[in-house]
């Protein structure tokens, strides 16, 4: 068979609570606070195509991984919970693979002005959307699945605790304008230990970053340290200031 090109348009945009790889769960709803919203593009007229879907509790978001950076695809990946050791890429849900297409479970918190807000998303902000279907219990839960490699593998590594100065600038921050709970976002966040396998070490090569960790959530640079299983939260810098800092644009 010849193979074809195929060409799609994204259908919506994601905004979402992560600026950036780094410090975005690995799958959807291990941080159930964190947020987005599937903004629909104006121009293709699709809010008709919503209708309905208000009924359904979860979507599954089918999405392109438009950030990755590696431009050759390996056959065997390093999944960071198999510390250290490989498996084949479509025994996992890794982001590099042939075609760089995302499959996310999430839950619809609301539906409205031609957007979908949901949480426990695992998405970049700015992460293009190629189909949005609703997630059929029915259809999708399967009793008897197995997990294969990924059973018996923790997913929350580490204990979070926040030094004062992070805390008197969450409490600072309040609540209001619908922010949401900013701490508990953070703790699902660094309780998930984003950092890869080789930021981490393994047994025999200890982790050779021994300095600070920082990811971007919603305006801020999150920066953490790492002391055995426990993060320390030191404290929130301006994410503008700080990408601006890294020669970067935001
Ligand atoms: C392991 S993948 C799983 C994604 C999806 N649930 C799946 O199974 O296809 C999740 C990781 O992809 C990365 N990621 C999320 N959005 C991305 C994007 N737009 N481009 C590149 N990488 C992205 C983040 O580092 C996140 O931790």
């Amino acid at each position: 068979m010849t193979p074809q090109t195929l060409t799609f348009e994204p259908i919506a945009y994601a905004e979402t609570c992560y600026r950036e790889r780094f410090g975005t769960p690995r799958q959807p709803g291990l941080a159930p606070d964190a947020w987005g919203v599937i903004r629909l593009r104006p121009d293709l007229n699709l809010t008709d195509a919503l209708e309905g879907l208000e009924g359904f509790s979860h979507l599954w978001v089918v999405f392109l991984f438009h950030r990755n950076t590696n431009k050759a695809f390996k056959a065997k990946v390093h999944p960071p919970r198999l510390e250290g050791g490989k498996i084949g890429a479509f025994a996992t849900r890794s982001p590099h693979r042939p075609n760089p297409i995302g499959l996310s479970a999430v839950k619809i918190e609301e539906i409205a002005d031609n957007a979908i807000h949901v949480s426990g998303i695992d998405l970049v902000d700015g992460t293009p959307v190629l189909d949005l279907k609703p997630y059929v219990p029915s259809a999708d839960r399967i009793e008897a699945a197995r997990g294969g490699w990924t059973e018996s593998r923790p997913e929350r590594f580490l204990d979070v605790t926040f030094s004062d100065e992070a805390l008197d600038r969450i409490e600072s921050l309040g609540r209001g304008n619908g922010r949401r709970d900013l701490k508990a976002l953070i703790r699902q966040t660094l309780e998930l230990d984003p950092r890869p396998v080789f930021y981490k070490g393994v047994p025999g090569r200890e982790n050779p970053y021994m300095d600070t960790y920082g990811f971007g959530l919603e305006g801020f640079n999150v920066v953490y340290r790492v002391d055995g299983r426990c993060a320390t939260v030191l404290r929130l810098e301006n994410w503008s200031e700080f990408a601006e800092s890294r020669g970067q644009r935001t």
